[in-house]
């Protein structure tokens, strides 16, 4: 879920709402926001997108403070009651909310028993608990302040007092909130992504901390009642940045930014001498591991297993990698002296950040790898490698999962060279090669548009098999059809398929199948045959050097531990194009969010 919150002199309305379609990416099943003026607080919300919202709220309401919300569904279906904001009892507090309050019904039995909730979300105790407090005979912000004390869980929260037009109050726990500051008008967010519109200078908030916008001032204080001071600072990013300019979609532009995104990483973790290097502190914890645990969620953990066979050939250094959903309550035995890797585009990730939480405490080093500076992930770990990828918008991660592998295998090199490894693999090259064939195979549009027509017009599933590195890819492309396209989609290891799987073959399933790898290139050709004899439609994409007669797609020659980060790009295409075919919303697909702030 995403919030925003502006107080100042202009059109709090249309700051909103063009702020919450910044946030959607956090999520799209209902939105909503609250304004206040003279006559009040006034209240629009909808089930579905912004643009939806936008058609209920009310032209002529004109307000210069307000909050808004869009939701990404956990307690309570997505409806119009269970959109944010949320009202107290008597209408004074108005709230919006991104988290998750654990005690909730706890807290309803224990301080408020007699009032029924008008909602089934977690979010309405908190907006009543304010009301309640201050009914007791506390002021708007000591109320406030009180409520914090007793949520357990996550939050990012904007509350509205309808009798006090000059504030808003903000606080934030594990959930991500930022300031943003301007001339006579001050804002806050989610991210800063949905107040570039207005100004470029914003100040972090820590956990457990509370604050007080009016259009003059920002005041922070701490759960104990301490002032805070902090100093704004000014994001990488600008607002050109997260345009789609002349692309269809989102995806796109980010799948044809690829080739760039390579050589920006290339040129940033480049030393003087063109050397790659990273911050030394980072080698050594690297290097002094005795086994390196990666931990990350959906295409980011896809990423990890690819970084593994990275680190493990090239540094040898033995790596694990998990899913943190699962690792957090089903923790293996850890080495002796591990280090922890968390993969993480958004760096936001509720999954990742409680593993994150759970390792700092028993002691131990992390390491984030994302393509947010700042980001809670970034903040919380010992150390960060950024990504350089710029803002990934369109749901469906692309060019952050190559990025993902291209510093996951800089770090692979400088850690197997500072071991006295690999000294003969020139990764600067060799990424260079793989900017250039990322550029061809952008250019091959037409043709996997083809390939989508072709295989997926029709079909209700489809198999992606590989063996070795190409087996990640193949999870990977998989992921990809199925969250855009909803075709459902598996990726196998080429030898596993017949252990059970095969069974699903029927005459014209689709089975897509990575050829890049040397060693498997007979086996999985084994295995292509296994399912054409039970009728399956065959898709072979290989690589050059490694093709063979029949095959349907060929990508350029790169260095075999790096074919990930180029045989993507065509599943990603067809991911795409297959969604287009079939009416999809490419840039946001139903039930997802990009950023996944609970667990
Ligand atoms: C969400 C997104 C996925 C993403 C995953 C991990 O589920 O829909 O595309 O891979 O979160 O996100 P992260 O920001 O941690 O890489």
């Amino acid at each position: 879920c995403g919030i925003v919150g502006y107080i100042g002199t202009n059109d709090a309305k249309e700051i909103l709402l063009k702020g919450l379609e910044k946030l959607e990416y956090r999520g799209y099943d209902s939105a909503g926001i609250a304004l206040r003026n003279e006559a009040g607080v006034h209240v629009f919300k909808e089930k579905g997108r912004i643009e939806d919202l936008r058609h209920i709220v009310d032209p002529n309401v004109s307000a210069t403070t307000g909050i808004g919300h869009t939701r990404w569904a956990t307690h309570g279906a997505p409806s119009r009651a269970n959109a944010h904001p949320h009202q107290s009892a008597s209408g004074r507090f108005t709230l919006v909310h991104n988290g998750v309050i654990e005690n909730y019904t706890l807290l309803q039995k224990e301080y408020l028993p007699d009032v029924a909730l008008k909602s089934d979300t977690d979010t309405e105790i908190i907006v009543q608990l304010v009301e309640k407090f201050v009914q007791d005979g506390l002021p708007t912000a000591e109320a406030f302040r009180k409520t914090l004390l007793l949520l357990k869980g996550s939050y990012a929260l904007a509350l509205l007092d309808e009798q006090d037009g000059n504030t808003i109050y903000a606080a934030k726990k594990k959930s991500p909130l930022l300031v943003g500051v301007g001339d006579g008008f001050n804002v806050v967010a989610s991210d800063a992504m949905a107040m570039l519109q207005v100004t470029d200078q914003f100040i972090e908030l820590m956990d457990e901390e509370m604050v007080m916008l009016t259009r003059e001032h920002v005041t922070i204080q701490n759960l104990a009642g301490e002032i805070v001071s902090r100093k704004p600072y000014k994001p990488e990013i600008d607002a050109s940045d997260i345009e789609k300019g002349t692309y269809p979609h989102y995806m796109l532009k980010e799948i044809d930014e690829q080739p760039l995104v390579m050589r920006k990483i290339i040129q940033a973790y480049q030393d003087i001498d063109g050397r790659l290097s990273i911050y030394s502190q980072i080698i050594d914890a690297v290097t002094q591991a005795d086994r390196l645990y990666i931990i990350a969620c959906g295409t980011s953990y896809h990423a990890g297993l690819v970084g593994k066979q990275l680190i493990e050939k090239l540094a040898k250094i033995p790596v694990e990698v998990h899913v943190s959903s699962e690792f957090v309550y089903n923790m293996p035995l850890l080495s002796e002296k591990p280090l922890f890797i968390f993969i993480s585009q958004s760096g936001e990730t509720a999954d990742s950040r409680a593993v994150l939480v759970k390792v700092k405490e028993m002691g131990y080093k992390a390491l984030t790898i994302t393509n947010v500076p700042g980001s809670t992930l970034s903040r919380e770990a010992d150390y960060t490698l950024l990504l350089h990828a710029g803002p990934e918008i369109a749901v469906a991660s692309t060019k952050a999962y190559t990025a993902q592998i291209a510093v996951l295998a800089i770090l692979a090199d400088v850690a197997a060279k500072s071991r006295g490894y690999s000294e003969d693999f020139n990764l600067v090259h060799e990424l260079g090669l793989v900017a250039n064939a990322m550029e061809v195979l952008c250019g091959s549009k037409e043709e996997v548009e083809q390939m989508a027509y072709d295989y997926l017009t029709v079909t209700r599933n489809c198999f992606f098999i590989g063996r070795s590195l190409d087996y990640f890819v193949c999870l990977e492309g998989a992921l990809k059809l199925k969250e855009i396209s909803y075709i459902q989609a598996e990726g196998f290891a080429g030898g596993e398929l017949k252990h059970g799987t095969i069974a699903l073959i029927e005459e014209g399933t689709p089975v897509v199948a990575l050829a890049t790898q040397k060693d498997v290139n007979w086996s999985i050709r084994g295995n292509v045959k296994e399912v054409i004899a039970r009728g399956a439609n065959p898709c072979i994409i290989s690589m050059k050097g490694l093709n063979e007669e029949g095959d349907r797609f060929i990508i350029p020659k790169v260095h075999e531990l790096l074919t990930p980060l180029i045989s993507v790009i065509p599943l990603q295409l067809l991911a795409y194009y297959a969604a287009l075919h079939r009416g999809c919303d490419v840039d946001k697909p139903r039930n997802l969010a990009k950023s996944v702030t609970v667990e």
